[in-house]
């Protein structure tokens, strides 16, 4: 019995020195960790694109079109959008408030402004990115992170 003891003793022992040892080595690790952090950041999720699917064709395909073309002189194109590519964080924002409410989003020349659309930041996101990588657009991917400090107005 004794000596069963002090065998399980000196092995747990053993595995103690073992994960001090590789704790003082722990840079690797905590490095592959970052690494993987970083590719789950880089780019809209399956889940959130399907969802950005669905919002679409709820909300803005009525405006936009089945095809993201919009309509002539009346609703804008969404393929090639210089505001949705370049200031992606502000057509983030119109879906949230609205264009009116976008500040320095000066270029409105459409008959009518675009209304809010959705609520909240995931949503807004989700919308985007789908947008942003569907209608022959080059891709791209904006976070709920890169968008929280926009002011979500009331209704
Ligand atoms: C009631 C019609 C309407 C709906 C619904 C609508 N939009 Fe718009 N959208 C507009 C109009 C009008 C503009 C152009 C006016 C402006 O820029 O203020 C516009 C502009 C945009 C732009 C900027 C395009 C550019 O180059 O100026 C983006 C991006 C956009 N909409 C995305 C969306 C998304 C995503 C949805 C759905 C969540 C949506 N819109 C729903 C009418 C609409």
């Amino acid at each position: 019995m004794k000596t069963k003891t002090l065998l399980i003793a000196a092995f747990a022992g053993f595995m103690g020195i073992a994960l001090i040892t590789s704790c003082g080595g722990g840079q690797q690790p905590a490095q592959e960790e970052a690494a993987t952090q970083v590719e789950e950041k880089a780019g809209p999720t399956a889940e959130q694109l399907a969802r950005g699917e669905q919002l679409y064709k709820e909300k803005c395909i009525a405006c936009h079109q089945a095809n993201g073309q919009g309509l002539p002189n009346v609703f804008p194109t969404l393929t090639g959008s210089d505001f949705l590519i370049n200031q992606t964080k502000m057509a983030v924002a119109q879906v949230l408030n609205g264009s009116e409410k976008v500040p320095g989003h000066s270029q409105i020349t459409y008959p009518a402004p675009m209304p809010p659309q959705v609520d909240n930041y995931e949503d807004a996101v989700a919308v985007i990115n789908y947008v942003l990588n569907n209608f022959d657009n080059p891709g791209g991917y904006i976070s709920v992170d890169d968008v929280k400090d926009i002011t979500i107005d009331p209704r």
